[in-house]
């Protein structure tokens, strides 16, 4: 060890530490050096270029004029001039038109599909699947039809199925109790008073598959509206029918009209969103 005479190259800091201990000051090697010098003058370059140093009546603004929101813009024109094709041919199309063109579709069913999240999910579920007191839509069970213009007309105009307390008719406790029976039953024929004196299939049907020009249920499927179709929950129903406003505890159904606050390209793009949900007929 003692005949190595300078250990620490061209010299020291001078401080000394357990008697032989020095701090050497060997400059840094070279690729090191063209590290540190190469990424100041980048950092000197990319300010220049994009917006940086405070400056008189704001900040230097480089040299491309590149700003953020320019660029948010631009993307924006862009994706506008991919969609533009598409909803330029909207508002001369049927939404029947719109359903048949497959390419046109598939726009629709991207562009609906925020629509629908923002307007309709609060109620129907989202995608469709309903809510408690609210229809599911993303099954073959329509209660006005799943057709794409009786769809249109759902929402351009809303909806409001109605029923009255005990189907308007002057039913008695046990009659109304039979008829819950056979309706929880899914089976509202096997009672005579479905289409005797309960006069139910004047909206239902005679066979209780229900009519979708008055929005009354098929009785003989386990779809239900209201509840999961229990005794207790169908003799509810028909005890206070829907939307009587002559019944405090009627179970209430209103689809709002979307005509004052959607645009007739909008609606239409949530009919063919929805049909497509069903497979309506
Ligand atoms: C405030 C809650 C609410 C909102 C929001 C709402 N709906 Fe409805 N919708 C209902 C109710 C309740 C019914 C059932 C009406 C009835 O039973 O008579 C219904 C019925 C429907 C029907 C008819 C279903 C059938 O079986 O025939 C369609 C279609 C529909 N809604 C689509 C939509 C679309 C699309 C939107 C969004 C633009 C929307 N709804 C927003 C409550 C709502
Ligand atoms: C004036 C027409 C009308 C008459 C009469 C009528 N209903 Fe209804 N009923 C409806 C409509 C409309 C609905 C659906 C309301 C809605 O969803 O907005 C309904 C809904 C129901 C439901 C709820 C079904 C479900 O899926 O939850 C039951 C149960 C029912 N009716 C039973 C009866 C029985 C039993 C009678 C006879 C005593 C009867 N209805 C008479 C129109 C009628």
């Amino acid at each position: 060890m003692s005949d190595q005479k300078n250990p620490y190259g061209p010299g020291t800091t001078g401080h000394v530490w357990d008697e032989n201990l020095a701090e050497a000051t060997n400059p840094p090697p070279k690729w090191w050096m063209i590290g540190l010098h190469a990424s100041w003058i980048l950092v000197l370059l990319y300010t220049l270029v994009y917006p940086s140093w405070p400056w008189f009546g704001g900040a230097f603004k480089g040299v491309m004029g590149w700003t953020s929101i320019g660029e948010y813009k631009q993307d924006l024109a862009a994706i506008n001039e991919v969609r533009g094709k598409y909803e330029n041919q909207l508002p001369g199309k049927s939404a029947a038109a719109i359903l048949a063109d497959s390419e046109l579709n598939e726009y629709v069913q991207r562009s609906a599909k925020v629509l629908f999240g923002e307007n309709c999910a609060a109620c129907h579920g989202s995608g469709g699947a309903g809510n408690p007191g609210f229809p599911v839509l993303a099954d073959d069970e329509w209660l006005y039809g799943g057709e794409i213009d009786k769809i249109t007309q759902s929402i351009t105009a809303g909806r409001q199925g109605m029923m009255p307390a005990r189907g308007g008719a002057s039913l008695t406790e046990a009659e109304v109790d039979e008829l819950a029976r056979a309706v929880a039953a899914t089976d509202p024929t096997s009672s005579p008073l479905f289409t005797g004196k309960g006069t139910c299939f004047a909206c239902h049907g005679q066979d209780g598959k229900g009519t979708p020009a008055m929005g009354a249920p098929d009785l003989t499927d386990r779809i239900w509206r209201f509840g999961n179709g229990s005794f207790e929950e169908v003799k509810y129903t028909i005890l206070h029918g829907v939307n009587d406003s002559n019944d405090a505890n009627s179970r209430n159904a209103e689809m709002p009209s979307w005509q004052q606050r959607l645009s007739e390209t909008e609606i239409k793009k949530l009919a063919v969103y929805v049909h497509q949900f069903g497979g309506g007929r």
